[in-house]
């Protein structure tokens, strides 16, 4: 992807490596597993691959996909190192390069939240249609509550940028969720099973709160 902001500022860098899975990722990976079939997951925006790496520990069959070279690059040494199996592409998740109906499940920690809305719902509806039918997918991004969107500046595309305070201050290009958003981006061909709104006030800074979504959506 040409400029890409997370290949260019952050992953070349060497920033953002995050090396072990976030709770969340976690929980919903422990709901869903099923050791005697392991299950095929897509891990949309895979980053440093700390989320597939630790589905892959457990017995997953795990495919990522990252627009940043650097980040891939990393991942695959990782699991290289580390004798583990995983696929991870470079590429755009506006167009998922796998058939209809591969995936058990899909994964997004904090990924389209870096979208605009319009691009969003092409990427949801990319996942339908990868998706098997009764597949689920666990969505995770940041809500219009969260402190950090008013100290920053609205791009034209919805997004924000320039954030200075809050948890995800100094992160560009976010775009902020509102309940109806959520809705609407899953009202065709999805059956909505939990829509978690998670808020964590900080006391030590100025009362900021950390908001986010977390979602799951079943293919029907
Ligand atoms: C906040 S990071 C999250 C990384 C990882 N999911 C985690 O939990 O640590 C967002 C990720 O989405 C990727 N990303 C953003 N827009 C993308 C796009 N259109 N296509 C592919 N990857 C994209 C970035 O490269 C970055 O790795």
């Amino acid at each position: 992807m040409k400029d890409f902001y997370w290949e260019n500022n952050i992953y070349n860098k060497g920033l953002n490596l995050n090396k072990y899975p976030f709770d969340n990722v976690v929980s919903f990976a422990f709901r869903n597993r099923n050791s005697i079939n392991p299950k095929t997951v897509l891990d949309i925006g895979c980053g440093a691959g700390n989320n597939a790496w630790f589905l892959a520990k457990e017995g997953f069959n795990v495919f990522g996909i990252d627009g940043s070279v650097s980040a891939i690059n990393y991942c695959r040494n990782r699991f290289v190192s580390e004798n583990l199996k995983g696929n991870f592409i470079v590429g755009n998740f506006k167009h998922l390069p796998f058939k209809d109906g591969f995936f058990d499940l899909a994964i997004d920690r904090a990924s389209l939240t870096c979208c605009n809305l319009q691009d969003c719902q092409i990427i949801v509806n990319e996942i339908n249609r990868t998706l098997k039918t009764k597949g689920k997918f666990f969505f995770n991004c940041y809500s219009a509550d969260h402190s950090s969107m008013l100290s920053g500046k609205q791009n034209q595309d919805g997004t924000w940028s320039s954030m200075k305070k809050g948890s995800i201050a100094g992160v560009e290009n976010i775009y902020f969720f509102k309940k109806e958003e959520i809705s609407d981006l899953f009202k065709a061909g999805w059956n909505i099973l939990s829509l978690v709104h998670k808020n964590h006030t900080n006391l030590l800074e100025d009362d900021s709160k950390h908001s986010e979504w977390e979602v799951i959506v079943e293919k029907l």
